[in-house]
């Protein structure tokens, strides 16, 4: 207990160094790649919202607050991403084979290239598999400062000591190291250094996706799912990234895999969303090629997490109740007397997000993204990079207002109209109509049954 504490004092005083800090990150700002827009799920939350590379607890003002001055916010329920998070073994045990291959093969005299072979050290070791790292503490530190100066009166100390604010995790280390880190966060900005803040484990809402089977069947487990993606793997724009890569490493183009240069893409940004750091592995892509690059993963997370399949969406069937459910209960609370919370803070991933997102009908585009349509598809709305970089998060915020309470939807903390709603933060009634067909079905049980168990079932 002792050293769970003055573990506690001590994270606090990282901190509030690491505040203290802010005035010299302006001194010394890192130069940031000219491809850190492309990095899909591994781009770093900063470059989604530049202000904050100024001043990371700064909120803007302008674009958040109630729908008019007759409202006040009542509630929040905000679905966030974990924080930057180290690779997994997979991606390492890749990145490992292609450093080994350019230290022993490469033979191009650009400096750069003799950088990454004699000054830039092989750091990743599989044991680090997709842990959170310092930087993810941080993400999530100074989104819980931003949360509640943004929502002073949901997100509030008093709040937390009556017991209206809840904590909300899935069981992965990263996640839990998150929730953690927010807490921290609050602990710091209220200075309350020994409070034993607390949070849920569950994994049916935060991990739905390993308990959807039919999902697990016939996404996960399936190898057709994703042919979009070995597809544009194997595609002529992947060949031509290939081909320019073997070439600026003086590499035989056969001994450049669609996989390596992937792992090329991934050291240039794990190198620049953990240490900062503008590597020498970001020489090796133009802007052109990020984009192929890009296409490629959104490819990923389109066909196994959105819009590709429909079970992709329906597994977060239990999550959208989920929400509806406290939001109702607000409502609820409201018309009789005290409401019991305030706010409440769900940490997932990636995964967690997107099927959410898509059961609402966000970033629909009007054509599928299919391995062929790279170059149609240049304006998509589909953009990983955008929609979940680390630490990511939806937030939900409903205000009591004159004519009734309304809902105000945030992403990565910027307001979005829901689709198909013109007003920004219509009247939570309008929300519930607009997705009744949801509200009255999107069942789980029902939507994730295994067709197989049924099959066997109806033999039987
Ligand atoms: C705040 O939001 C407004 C409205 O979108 C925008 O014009 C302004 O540039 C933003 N300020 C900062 C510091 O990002
Ligand atoms: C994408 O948008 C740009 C700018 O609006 C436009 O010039 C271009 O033709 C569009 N590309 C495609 C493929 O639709």
């Amino acid at each position: 207990m002792k050293s769970i504490l003055s573990n506690r004092k001590f994270l606090i005083t990282a901190l509030s160094i690491t505040l203290a800090r802010f005035s010299y990150s302006q001194l010394a700002k890192p130069s940031v790649p000219a491809i850190a827009n492309y990095f899909g799920t591994k781009s770093r939350y900063e470059d989604v919202n530049p202000h904050l590379l100024d001043d990371i607890v700064s909120i803007n003002k302008s674009l958040l607050g109630p729908p008019s001055s007759n409202c006040h916010a009542v509630h929040l329920t905000a679905v966030i991403r974990h924080g930057t998070r180290y690779p997994t073994t997979k991606n390492i045990k890749r990145m490992i084979r292609l450093y080994d291959l350019i230290a022993s093969a490469a033979t191009s005299p650009q400096p750069w290239v003799r950088e990454i072979k004699t000054e830039w050290k092989m750091w990743y070791t599989e044991d680090m598999d997709g842990k959170l790292v310092e930087r993810g503490r941080d993400d999530h530190r100074h989104l819980a400062i931003r949360l509640s100066k943004s929502f002073p009166t949901l997100i509030s100390k008093e709040n937390l000591l009556n017991n209206n604010l809840k904590f909300i995790t899935s069981s992965k280390h990263r996640c839990i190291d998150s929730i953690q880190a927010f807490q921290e966060g609050l602990f710091g900005l209220w200075n309350m250094e020994d409070y034993d803040f607390k949070h849920t484990v569950d994994d049916t809402l935060m991990r739905f996706f390993d308990h959807c089977q039919r999902f697990v069947e016939d996404i996960e487990n399936s190898k057709t799912a994703l042919k979009e993606v070995s597809l544009f793997k194997s595609s002529a724009e992947m060949g031509i990234v290939q081909r320019k890569i073997a070439d600026k490493l003086q590499l035989p183009h056969s001994l450049v895999t669609a996989d390596l240069v992937e792992a090329a893409f991934f050291l240039c940004s794990y190198e620049f969303a953990i240490k900062s750091e503008n590597s020498p592995w970001c020489n090796l892509f133009d802007v052109q090629d990020a984009k192929v690059l890009e296409y490629k993963n959104d490819l990923k997370q389109y066909w196994k997490r959105s819009y590709g399949h429909d079970i992709n969406r329906k597994s977060s069937c239990t999550l959208f109740h989920d929400l509806f459910r406290r939001l109702d209960e607000v409502a609820y609370d409201l018309r009789n007397g005290q409401i019991k919370k305030t706010a409440t803070i769900q940490v997932g991933h990636a995964e967690t997000l997107l099927p959410l997102l898509t059961l609402f009908g966000f970033f629909r585009d009007n054509k599928p993204l299919t391995a062929e349509d790279f170059s149609q598809q240049q304006n998509r709305t589909f953009r990983t990079s955008q929609i979940v970089p680390y630490a990511a998060n939806l937030v939900f915020v409903l205000y009591d207002c004159s004519d009734g309470l309304r809902l105000q939807f945030l992403l990565n903390e910027k307001p979005m109209a829901f689709p198909d709603i013109s007003t920004p933060t219509p009247l939570y009634d309008t929300v519930r109509k607009h997705y009744k067909e949801l509200l009255d079905g999107c069942n789980f049980e029902k939507e994730c049954a295994s067709p197989k168990a049924n099959f066997k079932n109806s033999e039987l």
